[in-house]
C-alpha cells in the first residue's frame, strides 16, 4: 500500500505490520476501517505467520471518528472489524503506545496478543460521549479481567496505565520502547514458542458476579446524574455474562445504537467539540503569546490564594503581595491548606516542593521580574484603579497587568495606566484552583498577544478559557444575573424557592439557585442589589424579602439559615421565609407552577440573555456561552450547553413563550433581537456557530 494511506502494511521477515497513521489522533473513520479491513486480507492471503498493528504518531488509536457519530454508518462497521481481526488464522498482536481509546481499545481487543509499551493508557470515554463500547469491548473485556475492572472503566470512562491493564489481565505484557520494534519483537517469540491464534471471544464468559452489578448500579445512579450511558454499560457488561460472543455484541450494538439516537449523546458530542473549538478564536490565529515564567498575584484572601494555588500547580512561581507581613503570612497558611488538599484528593504528591515556587512580599517592588500580575483585591472600582496605578510604576515593559474582576468595567482599570494594551481581566472562579473557567475578558484596547497571553496561561493552568466583552457581568455572570431574576418572579408568581430548586435540580444542574444563594452567602446578592440601586430601570422588581432576610442576619449556610435551615450542610427548607414572600406577592396574579413550567422559564431567561450576550459581541459565538454555563455555572455536560438545549427546544417555540410572558412583564421578557433574527431566518445558533468558527 502506497505510504499516504491511513493503513500501511508492510513487512519484517515472517511478520507482517500493519500501521495505522490517520492524524492527529489515529481515529477509526471509514478509510482506516477499510484499510484495517484490506490488510487483514492481504495478512490471510500472504505467507506472513504473524501480524503486529500499531498506531503511528503520539498515541496507538484514537477510538471511532466522532464525526461520523449521528451519520447513517457505513460498512465496514467497527464491530466486524474487530470480529475480522479476531478471526484470522493466524495470529495478530496489538502493540500500543499513548492511550488506546474506545474503539481503540476494542481493536486490541480483537487481536490475540496485546503489548503496551510504557506510557500506554487504556480506556472507553464513550460515556463522556452520552455512549457505551460498541465494537465488542462491553463482550471481550470482561471476558479477559472479570467484570468488576470492566465495569469500572466502562461507567467511568476514566483510562488505566499499561501495569494496571496487566494487573487485571487486559494485557499481556508491558515493554518499554518504541511499539514497533517491542511488537516485532514479540511476535518473533511467539513464533518461536509456535504460538497460535487465541480468540478472546471463544473465551467462556464471565462469571456473573452479582454484588459488582449490584454495587455499580447503586454508585452509577447516584454519581451518573441524569446521564444514562453509564447505567447502559452496566447492562452491557451483564449481557457478556449470559451471552455468547456474537449475541452478546448484537445486543452491545442494539444499546449503543439507541443511546446514539439520544439527545444525551448529541449534547456531549457537542461539549466535546466545543471544548477543542473554544480557544480557536480566529483573530488569534498566527499570534505569539508573551513569555510566561513568573507570575504576580495581589491580595491573598480566597481568591488570590486560590490563583496562587492553581498556578503553583502548574509549575509556575508565584510571588504573592499582601499588605502586611500578617496577612502574607495568613496568605501562605491558605495556600498551603489548599496543596494539602490537593494531595488528600491525589492530584499532588510533594506539596512542600510545590509551595517552594512561593514568595511573599509586601513591597510592589518585588514584582519587577515578573511576566504577569493577577490582581485580586477587593472589588471596588477605586481600590482596583490604585493597584494599577502602582503595577503601572513598577512592571518592567511587557508585563501583562490582569484584573480578576467578576463584573468591573476593564476598559477603565486600563485606562488608569500608561499602557493599556497590556491590561486584561481574568475572571477566576471559586475555589480557583479547583474550578475549570477562566472568563477572559478583554477590552478593545488589549493587545492581541496579550489576549493569546491569556489563553496559553489557561492552558497550562488546565483551565478553559473564554473570551468575553466588557460588560457588567461579562458572559456568565450576566447571565446568571438574568435567570436568578427570572426565578424571583416565578416567586412573586406564585412559586415556592424549593419547588424551583427542586425543578433545577431535576433538570440536571448541581443545585437550584436559592440553595446556591444560601452557599455563597445572602449578603453577596444584597450587595449586588445595593450596587446597582442607582441605576435600575425602575420597572424591574426588586426581592424585597431577600433584603428582609439580609437585615434579619439569615445569609444562609454561614448563618445557619436562609431559604434553608441548616445542621452542618444538610438544608430543610425555611418555612419562616414565607410570610416575608407573602408580603412581597400582595396584589400580584398568583399561578401554580409545575416543574416543567420552572423550567422553561429559567431556560427561557438564560437563553434569551445569553442571545443578548452574543448580539451585542460580549461572547463570540453561541459556543462560548455553552462552554462558559458547562464549566462554571454547573449546567449539566450532557445537556451540551444553554444554546444547544435552545436549538433542540425550537427557536420558534421559545420565542412565542418569551412573547407571552412579555404581555405581563414587558421590561423583562424583551426578546433578544439576535433571537428574533434567527426565527425570522429560519436558522439555529448551531448554525451560527458553523458561520463564525
Ligand atoms: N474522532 C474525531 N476527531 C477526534 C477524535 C475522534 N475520536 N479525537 C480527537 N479528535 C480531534 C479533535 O477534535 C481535535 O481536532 P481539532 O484539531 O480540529 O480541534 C484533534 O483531533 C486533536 O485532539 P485533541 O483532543 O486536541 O488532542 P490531544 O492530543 O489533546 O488528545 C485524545 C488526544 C485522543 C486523548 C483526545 O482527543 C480524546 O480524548 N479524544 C476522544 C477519544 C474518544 O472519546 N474516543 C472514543 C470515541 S467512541
Amino acid at each position: 500500500m502506497p505510504n499516504d494511506q491511513p493503513v500501511r502494511y508492510d513487512r519484517h521477515g515472517e511478520i507482517a505490520v500493519i500501521t495505522v497513521a490517520n492524524p492527529p489522533v489515529n481515529a477509526l473513520g471509514l478509510a482506516v476501517r477499510q484499510g484495517l479491513w484490506a490488510a487483514m486480507d492481504r495478512f490471510d492471503a500472504d505467507d506472513a505467520r504473524i501480524a503486529v498493528i500499531v498506531g503511528e504518531g503520539a498515541l496507538f488509536l484514537g477510538g471511532a471518528d466522532i464525526r461520523e457519530f449521528g451519520k447513517p454508518p457505513v460498512a465496514p462497521h467497527l464491530p466486524d472489524v474487530c470480529d475480522r481481526i479476531e478471526a484470522a488464522v493466524k495470529p495478530v498482536i496489538a502493540a500500543v503506545h499513548g492511550p488506546a481509546l474506545g474503539g481503540g481499545c476494542e481493536v486490541a481487543l480483537g487481536a490475540h496478543y496485546r503489548l503496551a509499551v510504557t506510557g500506554a493508557r487504556f480506556g472507553f470515554p464513550e460515556v463522556h460521549l452520552g455512549l457505551i463500547p460498541g465494537a465488542g469491548g462491553s463482550q471481550r473485556m470482561p471476558r479477559l479481567t472479570g467484570v468488576a475492572p470492566a465495569l469500572e472503566m466502562m461507567c467511568s470512562g476514566a483510562p488505566i496505565s499499561a501495569p494496571r491493564a496487566l494487573e487485571i489481565g487486559l494485557i499481556d505484557r508491558v515493554a518499554e520502547g518504541d511499539p514497533r520494534k517491542a511488537g516485532i519483537a514479540y511476535a518473533g517469540e511467539l513464533l518461536a514458542e509456535g504460538a497460535g491464534v487465541r480468540r478472546t471471544g471463544a473465551l467462556p464468559c464471565p462469571t456473573h458476579d452479582a454484588a459488582a452489578f449490584a454495587e455499580a448500579r447503586a454508585a452509577w445512579a447516584k454519581k451518573a446524574k441524569g446521564q444514562v450511558a453509564p447505567l447502559v454499560a452496566i447492562d452491557a457488561v451483564e449481557a457478556a455474562t449470559r451471552m455468547d460472543l456474537a449475541e452478546g455484541i448484537k445486543e452491545e450494538r442494539r444499546l449503543f445504537l439507541d443511546l446514539m439516537q439520544t439527545p444525551q449523546r448529541a449534547g456531549m458530542i457537542h461539549a466535546f467539540f466545543n471544548d477543542r473549538k473554544v480557544s480557536k478564536l480566529p483573530e488569534l490565529q498566527g499570534i505569539s503569546p508573551r513569555p510566561l515564567d513568573r507570575i504576580g498575584v495581589i491580595g491573598g484572601g480566597t481568591m488570590g490564594a486560590g490563583i496562587a494555588t492553581a498556578c503553583l500547580l502548574a509549575g509556575l512561581p508565584v510571588t504573592l503581595i499582601e499588605r502586611d507581613a500578617a496577612s502574607a503570612d495568613k496568605a501562605r497558611a491558605t495556600i498551603t491548606g489548599n496543596l494539602d488538599a490537593a494531595v488528600k484528593r491525589g492530584k499532588l504528591k510533594d506539596a512542600a516542593a510545590t509551595l517552594s515556587g512561593l514568595s511573599t512580599a509586601t513591597d510592589y517592588a518585588a514584582l519587577s521580574d515578573v511576566d504577569l500580575v493577577i490582581e485580586a483585591v477587593f472589588e471596588d472600582m477605586g481600590v482596583k484603579k490604585e493597584v494599577f496605578t502602582q503595577l503601572d510604576a513598577v512592571l518592567k515593559p511587557g508585563a501583562i497587568l490582569a484584573t480578576n474582576t467578576s463584573y468591573l468595567d476593564v476598559t477603565e482599570i486600563a485606562a488608569a495606566t500608561s499602557r493599556p494594551q497590556d491590561v486584561i481581566g481574568l475572571h477566576f472562579f471559586s475555589p480557583a484552583h479547583v474550578m475549570k473557567l477562566l472568563e477572559v475578558v478583554v477590552p478593545e484596547t488589549t493587545a492581541k498577544d496579550v489576549t493569546a497571553t491569556a489563553f496559553a496561561l489557561a492552558k497550562r493552568l488546565k483551565k478553559t478559557a473564554v473570551k468575553a466583552g466588557v460588560c457588567d457581568g461579562f458572559i456568565g455572570n450576566r447571565i446568571l444575573a438574568t435567570y436568578r431574576g427570572a426565578a424571583d418572579r416565578m416567586i412573586l408568581g406564585g412559586a415556592t424557592p424549593w419547588e424551583i430548586d427542586a425543578a433545577i435540580k431535576d433538570f440536571g444542574l448541581p443545585m437550584g439557585p436559592f440553595e446556591m444563594g444560601d452557599l455563597a452567602g445572602l449578603d453577596i446578592g444584597f450587595m449586588t442589589r445595593a450596587r446597582k440601586a442607582a441605576t435600575r430601570d425602575p420597572r424591574d422588581i426588586v426581592p424585597i424579602w431577600a433584603d428582609e432576610m439580609y437585615h434579619k442576619g439569615w445569609l444562609g449556610q454561614k448563618t445557619g439559615q436562609g431559604y434553608y435551615t441548616y445542621e452542618g450542610r444538610k438544608g430543610t427548607p425555611n418555612e419562616a421565609v414565607m410570610p416575608l414572600i407573602e408580603t412581597a406577592r400582595e396584589g400580584r396574579p398568583q399561578q401554580a407552577f409545575t416543574p416543567e413550567m420552572i423550567q422553561r422559564r429559567y431556560m427561557a431567561a438564560m437563553v434569551n440573555e445569553a442571545a443578548k450576550v452574543v448580539g451585542e459581541g460580549i461572547a463570540a459565538r453561541p459556543l462560548d456561552v455553552d462552554v462558559t454555563l458547562l464549566y462554571g455555572y454547573g449546567f449539566p455536560r450532557w445537556r451540551g450547553g444553554p444554546m444547544l438545549w435552545a436549538d433542540t427546544e425550537g427557536l420558534p417555540g421559545l420565542l412565542a413563550d418569551i412573547q407571552g410572558w412579555a404581555k405581563d412583564d414587558p421590561y423583562f421578557w424583551q426578546p433578544a433581537p439576535l433571537l428574533e433574527q434567527l426565527v425570522a431566518e429560519g436558522r439555529t445558533f448551531s448554525d451560527l456557530n458553523e458561520a463564525t468558527s
